[in-house]
């Protein structure tokens, strides 16, 4: 959700920070913008829609320095105007913005009573006009007075017209990374937009201040005392981000679950089949003394929650939840040194999610924090992480993350209850050797991924869509709806198969497809004569089953069916988006990673 990339180097940076953007792209964005200088004078440029448009409007600028930006829109329509860069008043300052300025209405009217004019609807103006109110002609020391104003998130990029030769970079909950090579210097909201090009990168934390010039970067605390930082490393498979001959990111990322879910699970399942997690530092006792376990997260992440509470409560025989992360910090969630928080995020960045982990931590639970990226937020402020090795995911609609994220949801819960001792060593045994086939049995059913697009056209036909299922069917019952709805369109709602008579049964007719999982060989039954109810009212059905559906998943355990079942779903979800020409990649007004409210 928005992006920044900087340069400050030899080559043109225009070119570079467009090409910044690009990589940028997969986070969602509606325009964008970007300003260079040239030591003299700072140009700005601004489209809506693909910062590739960028190219032209930038045809005639030059300059060894420069700020860019990809909008997400929060404040005001996606227009020219409301694209980033904002200029201050005089020109003084050019600024770029991730996130939110809570307090913007109450600095704009005070800010306007100064006499500042605003152009665009957007929070961000504030901080441009903020600074040039502020300037003593101490840059450092101006922004750190501008930070001191304002409440809300913030990853910022910004120029100066009397400090030519730099940009000054800042953060409060919102990512922002340095990348230095010899001679130039890069900053961007992504490790992955500076990761091929800064030899050596770098953090920027929460109350510091970066102040990036072509021979280097400093970083300061909000008192201006240097601060001294060590690089951060990246993963080699992090840094792979090309389509792979596939016509779409997500069927790559499809096609590579077999290997994410390997190379998770080989990170805590040792030869001997036992699991050990490495970042994990809860004692037995801290472990045995729990009482509840609360899953939080968002998304697809919250789906996975969901597996993750029902298999808890399953094998641990502890009190488990799940709750969305938005929710769950304005509940005022009743949380002791006996909860067990499990934080999961791909991104790591989530608003929502990183706010749950502190109102948990603060309140005194115990937590751990599942995550796919090395240096995100989550992954460094968590105690306890797990990782999950699913590589860099590029489309918007998660596949790849999200079957990592189950492989860990499981192997977790299989070793919480071990340690409980409500699992014994044979069943903990049975488990981990079941466990260790899903890649094998997601292979199985990506063998002839084809065959999947007849279904398609039975989704494509229909006017809303119904995926029903009970127990660990429900679960991956309501991450198949997300994936279809999110990028082909179509009104889709998941239903515990035994709600559908409390409502939506009066939605199905002729027009209408519930897709039934019947995976769960206790429940298969119950939820086959809800299908046969809806077959009665001329609805249309795919069932899932690992015996006789029109779609079959190979036998597993009960809680390892969602890694299963969810992948012919998320082949029905891509082919009917194909099928309509919706952009897959990137559907619309959705972003992969969520950094405000
Ligand atoms: C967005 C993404 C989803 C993801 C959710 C939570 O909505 O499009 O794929 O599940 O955010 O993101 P996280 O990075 O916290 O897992």
């Amino acid at each position: 959700m928005c992006g920044i990339m900087g340069y400050i180097g030899d080559e043109n940076a225009a070119d570079i920070i467009i090409s910044g953007l690009e990589e940028l792209e997969y986070r969602g964005y509606d325009s964008a913008g970007l300003a260079v200088g040239n030591g003299t004078e700072v140009k700005t440029a601004k489209v809506v829609g693909s910062p590739s448009g960028l190219r032209k409007e930038t045809e005639g600028i030059s300059g060894h320095i420069g700020i860019g930006h990809t909008r997400w829109a929060t404040h005001g329509a996606p227009t020219v105007t409301n694209a980033h860069p904002h200029i201050s008043g005089s020109g003084l300052f050019t600024v770029v913005h991730n996130g939110i300025i809570e307090n913007y209405a109450e600095l704009k009217a005070e800010l306007e009573e100064q006499g500042f004019e605003f152009k665009s609807d957007t929070d961000t103006e504030v901080i441009a006009q903020m600074l040039e109110h502020l300037y003593n002609g101490d840059l450092k020391g101006t922004v750190s007075a501008a930070l001191s104003r304002f409440k809300g998130s913030y990853a910022l990029g910004i120029m100066c017209r009397d400090y030519p030769d730099c940009i000054v970079c800042a953060k409060l909950s919102s990512p922002l990374f340095a990348g230095v090579s010899r001679g130039c210097v890069y900053l961007a909201s992504d490790v992955s937009a500076i990761a091929g090009k800064g030899d050596r990168i770098f953090r920027v934390n929460d109350g510091e201040i970066g102040i990036l010039k072509k021979d280097g970067l400093k970083i300061f605390d909000l008192d201006g005392c240097r601060i001294r930082k060590s690089e951060i490393k990246i993963k080699a498979f992090d840094r792979n981000s090309d389509k792979g001959g596939y016509k779409h990111y997500m069927l790559k990322e499809i096609t590579e679950q077999p290997a994410a879910v390997r190379r998770t699970l080989s990170e805590f399942i040792n030869e001997s089949g036992r699991i050990k997690f490495k970042g994990l530092h809860l004692t037995k006792q801290e472990i045995q003394d729990l009482d509840q376990i609360i899953f939080v997260a968002c998304g697809s992440a919250y789906h996975v929650g969901t597996v993750g509470a029902y298999a808890c409560e399953k094998l641990c025989k502890k009190h488990a939840r799940a709750v969305i992360a938005s929710e769950f910090r304005y509940m005022h969630p009743y949380l002791d040194e006996k909860t067990l928080v499990v934080i999961i995020s791909q991104s790591g960045e989530t608003a929502d999610t990183l706010a749950a982990m502190r109102i948990a931590e603060k309140k005194g639970a115990k937590i751990i924090g599942i995550v796919n990226v090395e240096n995100s937020t989550i992954a460094q402020e968590c105690k306890n992480v797990i990782m999950t090795r699913a590589g860099k995911e590029v489309a918007v609609a998660t596949t790849k993350a999200y079957s990592a994220q189950l492989a860990v949801v499981y192997a977790l819960a299989i070793r919480l209850a071990e340690i409980s001792g409500t699992l014994s060593r044979r069943e903990t045994a049975e488990y981990v050797a079941e466990l260790k086939a899903v890649p094998d049995k997601i292979e199985i059913l990506l063998s002839d991924i084809e065959k999947y697009k007849s279904f398609a056209d039975i989704a494509d036909s229909s006017g809303y869509i119904c995926f029903i299922g009970r127990g660990f069917d429900y679960c991956a019952a309501m991450e198949a709806s997300l994936k279809l709805k999110e990028i082909s369109y179509i009104p889709c709602e998941a239903y515990a198969a035994g709600e559908l008579k409390h409502g939506t049964i009066s939605l199905i007719d002729r027009n209408s497809l519930t897709v039934a999982l019947c995976c769960q060989e206790e429940l298969k039954q119950k939820t086959e004569s809800n299908v046969n109810e809806v077959r009665a009212r001329n609805g249309k059905t795919i069932t899932v089953s690992s015996s006789d559906g029109d779609i079959v998943i190979p036998k597993t355990l009960d809680i390892f069916t969602p890694s299963l079942e969810v992948i012919p779903l998320q082949l029905l979800a891509y082919y009917t988006a194909l099928k309509r020409g919706c952009p897959i990649d990137k559907p619309r007004n959705l972003a992969k990673s969520v950094t405000v409210e």
